[in-house]
Formats: structure tokens, C-alpha cells, sequence
């Protein structure tokens, strides 16, 4: 058995269950759990929401890529990247020099019905007026991102319960 690798991102849509996955699969590796929202949120001292209204997107961005970066010390870390994280600035490229890459990948529909009444936490989807709107906007974004997630280590079926999945990154990171 190889050693495990020393981090873990995970990466996916928003509403993909990566903090609740990566908290349970961080306990059970005996890793620490590290959230890229909760530190970017901690070092600016203001919420994700409050940074794109006061700040912008293109800011928020650079902040991103910057705290990312902060994960380059970690060692035997689980870490939750933003659902927007890969997208940008080569960030893809640094999580995969860095560690191994597990991109959580979840039906469009199922994201919907996740992300239907979160929609205040989440600068990006608060826009939807309704449902349709929701659905328009989740399926516009994924397909755009869907490349980027794509590049990740690995892919797997975040359909499945938080039991089979970390069975399955188990028999991943292990090989
Ligand atoms: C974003 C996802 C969010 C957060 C920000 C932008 C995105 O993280 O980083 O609202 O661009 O998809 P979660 O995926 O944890 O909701």
C-alpha cells in the first residue's frame, strides 16, 4: 500500500456535500478538516456574501487564490475547495501539484433540490427568482465548469451515500 497523500481536495458544484463529506473523511483518516470558505471568511473577518456585495467577484477571486495557496504547509488535510475555486486563476493546476484532487460529482437535479433554499448563503445562485431559474442557472454554470472539475485526480459518484463515497476515496487514495 502506498502512503496516503499528504492532502485532499475536495472539489465540485455548490451543494455537492464536499464540507459534510470532507469532515467525515477527514475524521475517519485522522486528517485535519480545513473548509477554504471558513479561512477566507476568518482571514477577511466577513462573510462570503458580505465579499461579493462589498467587494465584487473578481476580488473575491484573487482573495480565493490567495488563501488557497495558504494550504501549500498543510499536511495529512482534508480540504474543501469553493464550488467556483477551480475555475480560476490556475488554481486547478496548484490543487493538483499539491495533493490529490476528488471532484464530487452530482446530478444537476439533485443540486437543485440542495441548493433551493440556500440560496441566501450563496452570492452566486441568490439571484433565482424560482426553480426554473435556479435549474437554468445551475445547468449554465456546470457546464461551464464542468472542464475545469474534469481535471481533478479523480471523479466520484457524490450521488452515493457519504458511506460508499468515502469507501471509494478510500480505494483510491490507498492503491
Ligand atoms: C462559489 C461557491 C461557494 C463560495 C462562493 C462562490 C462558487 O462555495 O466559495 O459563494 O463560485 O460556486 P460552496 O461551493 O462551498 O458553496
Amino acid at each position: 500500500m502506498n502512503e496516503l497523500p499528504k492532502k485532499i481536495y475536495l472539489l465540485g458544484f455548490m451543494g455537492s456535500g464536499k464540507s459534510t463529506l470532507g469532515r467525515e473523511l477527514a475524521k475517519q483518516l485522522n486528517f485535519s478538516f480545513n473548509d477554504l470558505d471558513d479561512m477566507i471568511e476568518e482571514y477577511c473577518q466577513c462573510t462570503i456574501a458580505d465579499l461579493f456585495t462589498n467587494l465584487g467577484e473578481d476580488h473575491f477571486r484573487l482573495i480565493e487564490t490567495k488563501i488557497l495557496k495558504h494550504t501549500q504547509n498543510l499536511e495529512h488535510a482534508v480540504i474543501s475547495l469553493g464550488g467556483g475555486t477551480p475555475c480560476f486563476n490556475d488554481n486547478m493546476d496548484f490543487v493538483n501539484q499539491n495533493g490529490k484532487s476528488i471532484y464530487l460529482q452530482i446530478k444537476p437535479e439533485v443540486l437543485v433540490e440542495r441548493l433551493i433554499n440556500e440560496k441566501a448563503k450563496r452570492p452566486l445562485i441568490s439571484q433565482a427568482q424560482n426553480k426554473i431559474d435556479l435549474e437554468k442557472l445551475i445547468s449554465t454554470k456546470l457546464s461551464a465548469r464542468s472542464q475545469f472539475y474534469e481535471e481533478a485526480h479523480h471523479i466520484v459518484d457524490g450521488n452515493a451515500s457519504i458511506d460508499k463515497i468515502i469507501e471509494e476515496i478510500n480505494s483510491l487514495i490507498n492503491f
